[in-house]
């Protein structure tokens, strides 16, 4: 782990407070897309270590968690990003926010493995050599030493997947914001990663449909047609949520409309 360079603060006068608690306060937040309203009166405050959120497709939760790293913004009320308003945190936020996206291919932009790893650390100062070298050794560390010189889009989609947020990890963000991180990877591989996760010392946001990633979760949010249907402890909004999927197939009622 010593290898690992120390985040760059520069001379410019920092916006945000990368250990501000909270980390995200929403007030009254809403988001339109084109003609469409996709997050409706978001007001909560988060401060946990472990955040889940659940709900149906197309309930919002990919475009609320892109908030938090600046790659949405607020279309009507106030977001507050370690302790700054949003759009002067936006800048900041890559240093602070790490985020791993639902589909791998959105996320990966160099040719192989390697150069995917090295980037995170060029980016938070290391010198194009060093940061090779440095990417080579965590992923073996990691057991990903032999595709290291792999062409990223040669790999499977679940080697892609722990790719991306072992990408996310050399980077040592104070957040890491995961959209469906484990949907393709095996039963070891998605242990070991949730092990990792849970071992870090990092504040996580993550979205997922497994619902059994979410036991040992602080607090969970179940958004519903962008709004917040329910936040609270995981174990009591899981079970809520899974009474109210119980009932939609017991009513017959169909899947959210895409
Ligand atoms: N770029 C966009 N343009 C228009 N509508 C969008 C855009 N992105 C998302 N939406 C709409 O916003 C709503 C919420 O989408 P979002 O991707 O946040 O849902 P989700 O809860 O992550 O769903 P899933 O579980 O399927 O990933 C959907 O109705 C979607 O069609
Ligand atoms: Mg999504």
């Amino acid at each position: 782990m010593a290898f690992w360079p120390k985040i760059r603060t520069g001379s410019r006068e920092r916006v945000c407070n990368p250990d501000a608690v909270p980390y995200a306060v929403f007030e009254n937040v809403g988001l339109t897309i084109g003609a469409r309203k996709v997050l409706h009166g978001l007001t909560l405050s988060l401060s946990e270590d472990r955040v889940g959120v659940i709900g149906l497709n197309g309930s919002g939760k990919s475009t609320f968690v892109r908030l938090l790293n600046g790659l949405r913004s607020p279309t009507d009320g106030k977001l507050t990003l370690f302790g700054a308003p949003s759009a002067e945190a936006e800048k900041e936020l890559p240093r602070h926010v790490g985020f791993v996206f639902q589909n791998p291919d959105h996320q990966a932009i160099f040719p192989t493995v390697e150069e995917e790893i090295a980037f995170g650390l060029t980016q938070l100062g290391a010198d194009k050599t060093a940061s090779r070298e440095q990417a080579r050794r965590f992923l073996s560390d990691h057991g990903f030493g032999a595709l290291a010189s792999s062409p990223f889009a040669e790999l499977s989609e679940g080697q892609k997947q722990y790719v991306c947020i072992l990408a996310v990890l050399v980077m040592q963000p104070r957040l890491l914001v995961l959209d469906e991180p484990m949907t393709s990877l095996d039963g070891l591989s998605g242990r070991k990663i949730r092990e990792k996760l849970m071992s870090l010392p990092q504040k996580i946001v993550m979205i997922s449909h497994d619902l059994s990633h979410f036991e040992d979760f602080d607090r969970v949010l179940w958004l519903e047609d962008g709004r917040l249907r329910m936040d609270g402890p995981a174990a009591e909004v899981l079970a809520a949520y899974e009474a109210d999927i119980d009932r939609r197939l017991g009513a017959g009622m169909e899947v959210a409309a895409l």
